[in-house]
């Protein structure tokens, strides 16, 4: 039996996403069915296959009521759409069914998130409650326990805010669960709060697994903790952040803090941190462990402080193409997960080309494909590469190897709103040697750096009829690439 919350956003999305004309879809990222999406929630592996939950409202193309949705997906690609996994239908979640994680445990499907309450005060202010709970599920349908909220603010050490205290992630260890969730101290600043149970009902404080201190943005959020090539990583979505030179320009942005993890302890010492990623459209990331081994992260591509909707649609939220994780010489790399080989359609190659001002490449245009450019070691003063163009639009990707900035500027892509459009960020310095591989599907373009050293993940809301791809130089630059269409998966 599920509640009437439940079956009435069921009923909904399936009726209204059918709605929904094909061609606004993205070919191979993930969209939300029918409404609004914000943060990827419950990234998982459970029973062969991926599954991703999201913060989501069916009724409107904005925030509001939010509930759990829910896609499952064989190869990280296809994703197909299951019914809502998760309504505010209880006295402890009535304002909001908000982000968290999930797990396997003895064959169960557990999602953690924050129930969220709101009630006047006697002063007649509005007072905010946040607090952890449990769902258990087969994979389709999930019951929330009796027991919540298990994790309240009353367990949090004097000082620290009842009112920010969200997103657990959730994770098992030598036969101990733990979660780990955001909360603003007393400084005004985030922090990590972990906890720990037997069972998974019973839980309480253990530490702080790391503190702000108004160094890294203010509040935090949406915190994912995991092991990568031996060392440790605190993911985070850290708020109002002050950009600091090429860095963190995004207001909320997302970072990784690369570390080490005394597991008897459970002491995290931070020691780098890196913005996961620099383009203007991408917040609240999370990870899993595929089977394999792969750290697999996948991010909410919008930005709080900007809405790109396009006229007409009545879905507003794509995620990112899920990245691989790999460390090297102490950086995080990301790069797309190699399952989109299999959405190949045809490939064109073009090897070692003298460019010299404009030019455009026989087979080397469209608005959804897999297109890696590198230029070589050269005496070029500039390189600029248009997509998504026409007479009327274009966005541009440029380089400077004098500086070695990268820069990406959509202002031409056809927005409407004034919102940020250009973004420029440091790239390794290669002696003008560069390779960028570029992933655009219709309204999206995510550009991968130096095969993965960095990322700019942003919205591109172009009329699709804008298909050229120009290559210019100032100077002489010699060019390799290889372009592949990616095609539409097939079910949903
Ligand atoms: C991050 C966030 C989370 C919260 C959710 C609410 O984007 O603010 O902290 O759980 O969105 O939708």
């Amino acid at each position: 039996m599920h509640s009437e919350k439940l079956e009435k956003a069921r009923a909904y999305e399936k009726r209204e996403a059918a709605r929904v004309p094909e061609f606004q879809r993205p070919a191979f990222h993930m969209s939300v069915p029918i409404g609004w999406m914000n943060d990827p929630n419950g990234f998982s592996f459970y029973k062969g296959d991926y599954h991703l939950f999201f913060q989501y409202n069916p009724y409107g193309t904005h925030w509001d009521t939010m509930h759990w949705g829910h896609v499952r997906s064989k190869d990280l690609v296809t994703w197909e759409y299951l019914p809502a996994a998760l309504a505010p239908d209880e006295p402890y979640d009535e304002a909001g069914v908000f982000s968290g994680t999930a797990m396997e445990a003895d064959g169960k499907h557990i999602l953690m998130y924050t129930g969220v309450t709101e009630h006047m005060g006697p002063d007649g202010k509005k007072v905010i409650r946040q607090n952890q709970c449990i769902a258990v599920g087969d994979g389709e349908n999930y019951v929330k326990l009796s027991a919540n909220p298990v994790i309240t603010g009353d367990m949090l050490p004097a000082g620290c805010s009842r009112e920010d205290f969200r997103d657990p992630k959730i994770w098992m260890e030598n036969g101990v669960f733990y979660a780990a969730a955001a909360n603003r101290a007393e400084d005004g600043s985030g922090q990590i709060a972990l906890f720990t149970s037997g069972d998974g009902e019973k839980w309480s404080f253990h530490s702080m697994l790391d503190k702000c201190e108004n160094r890294l943005g203010r509040m935090w959020e949406c915190p994912d903790f995991f092991p990568l090539d031996g060392r440790q990583v605190l993911l985070l979505s850290p708020q109002d952040m002050m950009a600091q030179g090429l860095e963190f320009h995004g207001g909320n942005n997302a970072a990784f803090l690369l570390g080490d993890y005394d597991r008897e302890t459970c002491r995290f010492s931070g020691e780098t941190v890196q913005s996961a990623d620099y383009g203007l459209d991408f917040y609240a990331p999370q990870t899993l462990e595929a089977p394999d081994g792969r750290r697999i992260l996948i991010g909410w591509m919008k930005s709080w402080d900007a809405d790109l909707l396009l006229d007409g649609f009545r879905w507003n939220g794509m995620m990112t193409f899920p990245r691989e994780l790999t460390l090297r010489e102490g950086r995080i790399f990301q790069n797309p997960v190699e399952e989109i080989w299999k959405y190949y359609g045809k490939e064109i190659v073009y090897r070692h080309v003298e460019l010299q001002g404009q030019r455009e490449f026989e087979g080397i245009s469209g608005r959804t494909l897999d297109l890696t450019v590198e230029a070589e070691a050269g005496s070029y003063e500039a390189f600029r590469i248009f997509v998504a163009k026409n007479e009327r639009f274009e966005t541009v990707i440029s380089y400077d190897p004098g500086t070695s900035v990268l820069t990406f500027d959509r202002t031409g892509c056809g927005v409407r709103r004034d919102c940020a459009c250009l973004r420029r960020i440091a790239v390794r310095k290669q002696e003008g040697r560069l390779k960028l591989r570029i992933l655009l599907d219709k309204y999206s373009a995510e550009i991968f750096v130096n095969d993965g050293e960095s990322v700019l993940t942003s919205l591109v809301p172009t009329p699709l009829e804008a298909d050229r791809i120009v290559f210019e130089t100032e100077g002489k630059a010699e060019v390799s690439m290889t372009c592949h269409e990616v095609r539409k998966s097939e079910s949903r």
